[in-house]
């Protein structure tokens, strides 16, 4: 859906209550039960939000929002604002398999949209191996309390923006990964819901030429591919060897390495019926890892980008003083690991590359899934299996 049909659709509901903390102190607030929550949307009067510079968002009638008082006391940063949110959400209230999660169609979401933050009416998201991790449990000891919104990538239309937001407006397509760190301080309240808050600098414009599903399976698959070629040492001229050529990162290394790079090679692995995938994408060699054993080779590679937690085996097939990348499973020497930051600034340098068509987002062929198809996607992303990204699109009001 586009930016101005999809404000056409958040106008038309106005049911958005929110509050606004008079208290300067910039502790952040104690945390909400579901219950309590309800106590936040009583609404007492009525605000009519304006547009600050869209002249998109100009041509429709304005959102209409309800002030609501807030029923206790609660810090808050200054100019923060917290409003709570009856939003359809996927979401889980304890650690476990996909049936843990659940769908509600009036689930309530105390954002507090914070300075450099912008709310998002969420078009489209991608899922990651790591948002079923993080509902397995595998980051409890730093993971945000329960209930969790899962959901890191997004790809939707700002509807409102923090008072300090600089390079955005309301209307702006964008696509970002919400959390800056994989694994630490994540947002309690992720992308797999009708609206989601996000900070300024870890988003970035859409690529017009990408449809929101496009754009939604880039963000975290797309920083990590980036990340890992920047900390590998790659440059023009080196060869490289990815290993899972065919998932959501390693069908992005593949193509940076190549496009954005200046690869001299491209060696990749894969099962047998995803061979002509991986040359579709630019790989030069293409390794059935059914048949053949790729450390095994005479050839060596400058670098390895292991993608699938095959360590041991990686750090065989690299040259005499290569880096080898490893991004999930045991690290042998010289191989490391690190996870990756998210970073808005890296999706514009790489958005040209997107725009030009030399970099292809990948969604994978049995998506997009729809919104109340979510199990079923996790499903599917869980068996290993997939080609590109597996995303979620659309997300209905
Ligand atoms: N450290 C970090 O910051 C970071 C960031 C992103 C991801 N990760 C981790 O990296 C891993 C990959 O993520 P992803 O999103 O790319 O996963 P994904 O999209 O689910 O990967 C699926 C792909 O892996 C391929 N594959 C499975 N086993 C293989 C093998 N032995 N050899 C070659 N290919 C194999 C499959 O191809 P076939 O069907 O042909 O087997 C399939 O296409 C996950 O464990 C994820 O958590 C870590």
């Amino acid at each position: 859906m586009e930016a101005t049909a999809i404000l056409n659709t958040i106008t038309a509901a106005s049911t958005t209550t929110f509050a606004t903390y008079s208290s300067k102190s910039s502790s952040s607030p104690p945390p909400l039960s579901l219950t309590s929550l309800s106590s936040l949307t009583k609404p007492t009067r009525k605000l009519t939000l304006q547009s600050r510079t869209s002249a998109i968002y100009r041509n429709y009638s304005p959102i209409s929002l309800r002030i609501t008082a807030m029923s206790r006391a609660a810090p808050a940063s200054v100019g923060a604002s917290t409003f709570s949110k009856e939003l359809k959400a996927w979401f889980y209230e304890e650690y476990g398999g996909v049936d843990v999660l659940k769908f509600d169609s009036k689930f309530k979401v105390p954002y507090e949209l914070k300075d450099d933050q912008v709310l998002l009416k969420v078009a489209a998201v991608g899922l990651n191996p790591v948002d079923s991790k993080r509902r397995m449990g595998k980051f409890k000891a730093t993971d945000s309390p329960l209930p969790t919104v899962p959901g890191y990538d997004v790809a939707g239309v700002v509807i409102k923006v923090g008072s300090q937001v600089k390079e955005y407006k309301v209307g702006d397509e964008v696509y970002g990964n919400i959390n800056e760190k994989a694994l630490e301080d994540l947002k309690q309240f992720g992308s797999l819901a009708e609206y989601t808050a996000v900070e300024e600098k870890l988003i970035a414009p859409k690529p017009k030429n990408i449809s929101f599903a496009e754009a939604a399976g880039l963000p975290l698959a797309i920083e990590t591919a980036y990340e890992g070629l920047e900390r590998a040492g790659f440059s023009p001229g080196k060869s490289i060897l990815v290993l899972g050529g065919a998932g959501g990162v390693g069908s992005l290394v593949i193509q940076l390495a190549k496009q954005v790079f200046g690869a001299s090679k491209v060696a990749a692995t894969a099962s047998t019926g995803k061979l002509e995938f991986l040359r579709s994408l630019g790989v030069d060699l293409a390794i059935d890892y059914t048949k053949e054993k790729y450390e095994e080779l005479p050839e060596k590679f400058d670098v390895v980008y292991d993608t699938v937690g095959e360590g041991e085996r990686a750090v065989k097939a690299v040259k005499e003083g290569g880096s080898v990348v490893v991004l999930t499973g045991p690290v042998t020497p010289p191989g490391f690991r690190f996870v990756v930051t998210s970073k808005g600034e890296v999706l514009k340098k790489l958005n040209p590359y997107l725009e030009s068509g030399k970099v292809k987002p990948i969604v994978d062929p049995k998506g997009p899934f729809p919104f109340d198809k979510v199990k079923e996607a996790f499903a599917y992303l869980e068996t290993g299996r997939a080609t590109g990204k597996v995303v979620i699109h659309p997300i209905p009001r």
